[in-house]
């Protein structure tokens, strides 16, 4: 059959990479894709949250699954579109509608149906315009540091973490005041969690559910931790403190009435519940959810998912995914991002990469995370550029063998973190 993956990144050559590995696949579309998904299958010049040009090419193009990476057309209701429309209705489409994507897109709605169902969480309070006081009130009954999150979607940069009250009372009212627009209107203020992060995602059909290899992605840009928050600057799996006994509690407590929650209240979720959790104390709590697969986890992930992706998303579709047992790869993946100078702030995009023809070796996959052709050169095109997953029979032999590739690899600034993985590597 012929399949639609919408996005650009570095997940989505992953998610192409393994897809194009189905024998059930004929024609692979990515759109708009990178210079790297164009290897795996034909980039399609298509605006992802422009449902109409989306359904004139799976029409034209006898599409018969549609797999969007991104939040954007989850969110903007990619999946209610299809379901809708009379010629397109037997077109699945992997991911929530725009009610379950909310849990992506509203922190508020995310923290009050965790209070609704229990699942463990920080504390917080939602503050808008009209109860700001009950918002400085709670910054007073809280330690340090304050966290402070835009409800709504904002690039990534709607979370601020503040050493000082004062900070944290001024950036309130800023971000009310409109800081991050409408994404702002609403602030939710939460208790500061300690402990170690690792991303869970899990596949549902609505009713069961499969849940992936559990990886830790690195968010700072700087070397151990340090720095502003990026995209992601590499990921690793497994995570050793993602035990048998940590993985039952995030059963239990978290996946089981997330699940049950969302039907109870008539939502109707098919694909990926990315759990970002934190681990205070062996204890699992939710940071976030997400209504996709993580990047540069997903880099990660899919090396060590031995099931035929395709198949899973069929199971997912007709509502059979129990019927699917998963397969891990019991060998560790890294994945450590090149990016360019100066990301997350300003960066030039533009220039010539080299040493991406090298030799290819089988425990070693370059990812395109922000490239673009031009004639027979790939040149970056993002701030986030490449990245390099590997396998290895441990995880330090994965990260070695990622970096001695990293080596051959070379653009005008960039950048990468040595230290992926250095906090886990002794442990296994
Ligand atoms: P989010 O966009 O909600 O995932 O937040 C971005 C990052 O901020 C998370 O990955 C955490 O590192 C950090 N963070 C968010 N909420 C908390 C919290 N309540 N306690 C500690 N760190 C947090
Ligand atoms: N790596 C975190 C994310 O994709 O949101």
């Amino acid at each position: 059959m012929n399949l639609l993956i919408l996005g650009s990144g570095g997940r989505e050559h992953a998610l192409a990479w393994k897809i194009r590995q189905s024998p059930k696949v004929n024609k692979l579309f990515i759109a708009p894709g990178n210079a790297g998904t164009a290897r795996e299958g034909v980039n399609v010049n298509l605006d992802i949250t422009d449902f109409a040009s989306l359904k004139n090419f799976a029409l034209a193009n006898d599409i018969r699954m549609v797999i969007p990476g991104p939040e954007a057309p989850l969110m903007a209701g990619v999946y209610d579109f299809f379901r809708n429309d009379p010629l397109l209705g037997h077109i699945p489409v992997i991911g929530p509608g725009r009610q379950g994507a909310r849990l992506e897109g509203s922190k508020d709605f995310a923290k009050a149906f965790m209070q609704r169902h229990r699942i463990p969480t920080a504390r917080y309070r939602s503050i808008t315009g009209a109860n700001l006081e009950e918002g400085f009130r709670f910054l007073d009954a809280l330690d340090a540091p304050y966290v402070l999150k835009a409800d709504g979607p904002a690039a990534g940069k709607g979370v601020v973490i503040l050493d000082q009250k004062e900070e944290a009372r001024k950036e309130l009212s800023g971000i009310l005041g409109g800081k991050f627009g409408e994404a702002g209107k609403t602030v939710v203020i939460e208790e500061f969690l300690h402990g170690a992060e690792c991303s869970v995602f899990v596949l549902t059909d609505g009713n069961s559910y499969r849940i992936l290899p559990v990886a830790k992605d690195y968010k700072r840009i700087g070397q151990g931790n340090t720095g502003l928050n990026t995209g992601g600057m590499g990921a690793v799996s497994p995570v050793p403190f993602a035990d048998r006994s940590f993985m039952e509690k995030v059963q239990t407590r978290i996946i089981h009435p997330t699940l049950e929650g969302l039907k109870a209240e008539g939502v109707d979720y098919k694909g990926f519940i990315f759990l970002g959790l934190i681990n205070v104390s062996g204890e699992p709590l939710v940071i976030e959810y997400n209504c996709r697969l993580g990047d540069p986890e997903t880099e990660v992930v899919l090396l060590r998912l031995q099931n035929d992706l395709v198949d899973l998303f069929g199971g997912v579709a007709s509502g059979r995914l129990h019927e699917h047992v998963l397969e891990e790869d019991p060998r560790s993946a890294a994945t450590v991002m090149l990016v360019s100078g100066g990301y997350p702030k300003a960066y030039e995009t533009g220039l010539p990469i080299t040493g991406l023809a090298a030799e290819h070796a089988a425990e070693t996959m370059v990812f395109h995370a922000g490239t673009r052709c031009r004639g027979e050169a790939v040149l970056t095109d993002g701030g986030r550029v490449l990245t390099v997953s590997s396998y290895g029979a441990s995880l330090q032999e994965a990260l070695e063998r990622s970096y001695r590739r990293i080596s051959t690899l070379d653009f005008r600034g960039m950048y990468f973190r040595r230290d992926i993985g250095a906090d886990l590597s002794d442990e296994r």
